[in-house]
């Protein structure tokens, strides 16, 4: 509850201050289609960290609206939303979902640059625990590998989806989100969890930010979510714009909350 009350506060101050840097829109605002749509959520026992149910609910209901025929998540955790993006989406989708081997997941937990928040889930994080087993397991292909420097370019140019959910530091969601960007379709959509928020994850917000234009990043209304689409047809996202330093971004937050 501690951190969470920050964060709401945060989030709600943001979105009545307009966002200099990035709008925050309700979902049916960002998707007009979604429309009576139907979604299916699967109820699991709290795990720790687990993505609070309103998120995976939205997850859900973009999964619905994209239709993807392929999906790639980075940071599988017990598999929570991976599940959650088997079961809403269509049949032939396939969900690729990346973490770190097992067995170097105590060397990963032990690395200095990591925050405490990162190293707890890392040690917790039984992988893919909440989808095995279930009817929709064929679906998923399960990935291995530190996604700082895993080869993401047989992904290039095909995801119509990219959940972009692993480590919460600056580099690496900064490094993170340069693979989504160049993974995602015209058309598809990246997602960022841990958006706009106030606390161990502060990093997220400022390295989306480095990656995309102006503006371009939406923020889900009253979530911790941030979805990018990408037009149809559109060029790659010019990744040679100027960046912002941690005292522009200082002063961002001391206007926008
Ligand atoms: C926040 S959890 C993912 C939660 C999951 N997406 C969900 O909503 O249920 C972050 C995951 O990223 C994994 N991770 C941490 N560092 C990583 C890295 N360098 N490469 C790939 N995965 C990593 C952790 O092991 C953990 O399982």
């Amino acid at each position: 509850m501690a951190r969470v009350f920050p964060n709401r506060m945060f989030r709600e101050y943001v979105y009545l201050a307009g966002g200099a840097r990035w709008p925050a829109k309700d979902l049916w605002d960002i998707f007009p289609e979604l429309q009576r749509v139907r979604v299916t959520l699967e109820c699991l026992p709290p795990c720790g960290i687990g993505t609070p149910l309103e998120d995976l609910l939205y997850l859900a209901l973009i999964t619905k609206v994209l239709a993807p025929r392929k999906i790639f998540e980075i940071g599988t955790f017990r598999g929570r939303s991976t599940l959650n993006f088997a079961l809403n989406s269509p049949e032939h989708c396939v969900i690729y979902t990346l973490d770190l081997p097992p067995e170097s997941k105590s060397a990963a937990a032990a690395s200095a640059e990591l925050t405490p928040a990162d190293k707890k889930v890392i040690e917790e994080s039984i992988t893919g625990l909440d989808y095995r087993g279930s009817e929709v397991a064929h679906k998923i292909v399960q990935l291995y590998g530190d996604s700082r420097v895993f080869d993401f370019s047989p992904y290039y140019g095909q995801m119509d989806l990219v959940f972009v959910d692993a480590l919460k530091h600056y580099t690496a969601v900064r490094h993170d989100t340069e693979e989504a960007l160049k993974m995602v379709r015209p058309g598809g959509a990246v997602i960022w969890h841990a958006f706009a928020n106030y606390g161990d994850y502060h990093d997220v917000t400022r390295a989306v930010l480095d990656c995309l234009p102006p503006r371009e990043v939406v923020q889900i209304a009253n979530t911790d979510l941030a979805i990018y689409v990408r037009a149809p047809a559109e060029r790659p996202p010019d990744m040679r714009r100027v960046e912002l330093s941690a005292g522009d971004y200082e002063s961002t937050r001391a206007q926008t909350g």
